[in-house]
């Protein structure tokens, strides 16, 4: 296991109603003036918002709203809110939704103090030096952006989908109320498990391997897979929402990648695709994984396969490259039963763009560290997921 440090200064309020604590938490940080920050309406459908409102509002602490966040967050957004932010004295942001809405006020919380271009922090041109404080009201299972520091924003002008991170981004505290996310629609709900899975696969398929946090990842992975079915069939099962919204910020929290050197490919070269064609993350990620995992494939490292297979598919084949290829198919059949496309034409995409896609994902940093992937490789993957 490599060296590591952790710091995990996000404060958790998990479970039925935490919402009461909003306002005297923010009380507490001596808060007296909020950017809430939201997507298109389904806090206001749910009643969050009215809850949200009537907290700030009994605590005397002044609201300036930032609506309409779009999946896959603008950079316009982002000069938006922290020119509101400036203009009304913001001392605390309150991003109440899911990981669109959260990834945007982060990067708002540095643009406050930027005097440049935001897109700055995404091409590290500048690095978060300051920021205002946050908390994520989470309202969909997937990202783990309510207790990381990781933010993923797309620029439209040149269709690009960046990420950038800082230890100054992880939101000061969380709400995570399991009920809320009783309306998230089917097809998000199984995006959003597919990208819990993808994150556990990120972190467990890399080396050094290190026996807590990849047995962790195992855990993980079948707590999703138990779980997943009852969500899907019954959308108001408290207890198993809870598992999954757990499911999802342990996913993507530090612990698991402790010691290790993260993959991300699958990640970097779904982003392309959300880029360019505006498509859901966790979609991308759900045709994109079972190609991965066939492509990168090999004698070297078909031991990981083997035990992932053993572990969480309780896969009984002795030879490791057998039980290897039947975790793999495994995978594929669980991305399917979430009722999730399997294919890049189903969704309305083709080869035009792979090579640009592919140069893009490379234009930045190296793609991959399991098994690093050139432009070929990557071509090869989409052309597996057509
Ligand atoms: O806009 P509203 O009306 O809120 O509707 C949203 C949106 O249409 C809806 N929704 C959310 N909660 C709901 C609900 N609908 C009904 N009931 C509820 N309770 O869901 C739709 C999708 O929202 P979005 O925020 O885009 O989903 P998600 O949480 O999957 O976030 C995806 C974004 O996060 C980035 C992705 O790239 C993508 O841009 N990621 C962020 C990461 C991070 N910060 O660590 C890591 C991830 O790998 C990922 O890249
Ligand atoms: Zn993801």
């Amino acid at each position: 296991m490599n060296n590591f440090r952790l710091n995990m200064p996000t404060e958790i309020f998990f479970g039925k109603d935490q919402i009461e604590i909003l306002g005297k938490r923010l009380v507490k940080d001596n808060v007296k003036s909020v950017l809430l920050v939201y997507g298109k309406g389904s806090i206001k459908r749910s009643g969050l918002y009215d809850r949200i409102i009537s907290q700030l509002a009994e605590n005397s602490i002044k609201v300036t709203e930032l609506p309409g966040i779009d999946p896959n967050p603008r950079i316009t957004s982002v000069a938006k809110g922290a020119e509101l932010c400036r203009e009304n004295d913001v001392d605390f942001i309150v991003a109440a939704g899911a990981g669109s809405v959260i990834d945007c006020s982060k990067a708002i919380a540095a643009a406050r103090y930027h005097n440049g271009d935001p897109w700055d922090f995404f091409i590290r041109k500048a690095s978060v030096k300051k920021a205002l404080p946050i908390c994520a009201i989470l309202t969909l299972a997937a990202t783990g952006s309510e207790m990381n520091g990781g933010c993923v924003l797309t620029n439209e002008k040149t269709q690009e989908k960046l990420p950038m991170g800082s230890i100054r981004l992880k939101p000061r505290f969380s709400i995570l109320d399991p009920a809320y996310t009783f309306s998230v629609p089917k097809e998000q709900t199984a995006a959003g498990i597919a990208d819990i899975a993808s994150h556990v696969f990120e972190q467990y398929f890399s080396y050094p391997d290190a026996a807590l946090q990849d047995h962790m990842s195992e855990a993980v992975l079948k707590t999703l897979i138990e779980n997943a079915p009852i969500v899907l069939k019954e959308p108001e099962n408290y207890e198993a929402r809870a598992n999954i919204m757990w499911a999802g910020t342990v996913a993507l929290n530090d612990l698991l990648e402790l010691g290790k050197e993260g993959d991300w490919a699958t990640h970097m070269i779904e982003h392309e695709l959300s880029a360019k064609y505006d498509i859901t993350h966790g979609v991308g990620l759900a045709i994109l994984t079972p190609n991965w995992m066939r492509h990168v494939l090999d004698a070297d490292n078909c031991y990981k396969f083997a035990a992932y297979g053993r572990n969480v598919w309780n896969t009984t084949e002795t030879d490791d490259m057998s039980a290897a290829l039947q975790a793999i198919e495994k995978t594929a059949d669980f991305l399917k039963s979430l009722g999730l496309p399997q294919k890049l034409s189903e969704i309305g995409i083709d080869d035009s763009k792979f090579e640009e896609m592919a140069e893009s994902a490379l234009k930045n940093t190296r793609v991959g560290t399991f098994k690093p992937l050139s432009k070929e490789d990557i071509v090869k993957i989409y052309r597996k997921s057509l």
